[in-house]
Parts: C-alpha cells; sequence; structure tokens
C-alpha cells in the first residue's frame, strides 16, 4: 500500500508536526509512506484548482502528482476552533478529478478530551464533497500527554497499531470494488 501522510498545520510549535512524524514511522515500518507537511512546502491560496492553473505552484503540482500515486491518505490535523487549519483547506481545494475514489484517513489532534471530533466531522464532509472515501480514523486527545519528538505513549502506540490494522482492512475491502 502507499500512503500520503499529509501534515495539516503550520503552526509554529505544533503538536500535529509529532503526530504526523510517529504515525508515519510507524506506517513506514509496513508500507510505502510519502509525507506532505504544509509546512515545509509553499502552498499559495488558491485561485482556482490546478486543472485550470496557467502557471501551477511547483509544491501544488507535487501534491498532485503524491495523490495520484497514493492507495490511501492519511490527513493528520489539528482542530481549530471547531474546525480544520485553513492551510489544509486550502490545499485540500486546488485538485478534484485527482481524488477519485481515493480512500482518506484521518488522525485529529486535540489538547482536550474530545480528540478533535469536530475537525474529524468536517474532513469527513469535505473528503466526501472531494469523491473520495471516508474510512478510519484515529482521535489523539490530550496529545501533549501522549505525543513529544521522542517519544509516543503505550497507549497510543496501540492505538496506532490498531488504526494501521483497520486502514489495512479498509483497503483490502474497498479497493477490490474501485
Ligand atoms: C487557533 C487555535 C484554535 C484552536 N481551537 C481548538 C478547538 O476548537 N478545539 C480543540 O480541541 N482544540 C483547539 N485548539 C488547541 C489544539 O487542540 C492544540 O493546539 C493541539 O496541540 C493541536 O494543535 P497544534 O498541532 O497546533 O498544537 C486550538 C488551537 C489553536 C492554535
Amino acid at each position: 500500500m502507499k500512503i500520503l501522510v499529509i501534515t495539516g498545520t503550520v503552526r509554529k510549535g505544533r503538536n500535529t508536526g509529532h503526530v504526523a512524524e510517529k504515525v508515519a514511522e510507524f506506517f513506514s515500518e509496513h508500507h510505502e509512506v510519502e509525507v506532505f507537511d504544509l509546512k515545509q512546502r509553499d502552498i499559495p491560496h488558491m485561485e482556482e484548482r490546478l486543472s485550470n492553473a496557467e502557471n501551477p505552484p511547483e509544491d501544488v503540482e507535487k501534491f498532485s502528482e503524491l495523490v495520484e500515486e497514493s492507495d490511501v491518505i492519511t490527513i493528520v490535523s489539528p482542530e481549530y476552533n471547531h474546525s480544520i487549519p485553513g492551510p489544509l483547506k486550502n490545499i485540500l481545494d486546488y485538485l478534484y478529478p485527482e481524488y477519485k475514489d481515493r480512500i482518506f484517513t484521518y488522525v485529529t489532534v486535540s489538547r482536550g478530551g474530545f480528540g478533535g471530533l469536530r475537525a474529524l466531522s468536517h474532513l469527513h464532509d469535505i473528503t466526501i464533497a472531494l469523491g473520495g472515501l471516508t474510512g478510519p480514523s484515529m482521535p489523539v486527545s490530550n496529545v501533549d500527554e501522549h505525543f513529544d519528538q521522542d517519544s509516543v505513549s503505550e497507549e497510543y502506540q496501540a492505538k496506532m497499531e490498531r488504526f494501521l490494522d483497520q486502514v489495512e482492512d479498509y483497503h483490502s475491502k474497498f479497493s477490490q470494488t474501485i
């Protein structure tokens, strides 16, 4: 399976960066993984979809390539003001046909106790509008107690394992129907 992990915030001091790194590291022990970290990219505000762009931004073209090569997209996103960060919505809006029948999976991140469930709900709506399939999710609550630069708690190590099992299961069932 080829998995594209999107790191969905550019905030300085973001906890989501640690989560995305740990998820990508763990997934890459089992599958081919690419990471698209918005903080490492130069993505202008979307003025038109990539398919209509006369001078497409280089990093948006790269994003499009990675989406097309992937079997599964894992969006790692914090919850900001009950939704997802603007830069994440911006990059998602650039593409449309590229997402057809793509499997989306989700890791939502919060310092509170609800694991970014409102961001997750918005991501479900958005990725349905993009023509994707809404796959499994792993909400992360109390992120600063479980993830840092160097480590993951035992609880979330087990949750990541279960999440990957669910992603593999979903992919094997739905890839036969796509
Ligand atoms: C602009 C902003 C809005 C936020 N809104 C929410 C929210 O609606 N719900 C929530 O659970 N946490 C919210 N948080 C806190 C995040 O849960 C917290 O920052 C967490 O570490 C994930 O975001 P990070 O990757 O930016 O660190 C917000 C944080 C910021 C910076």
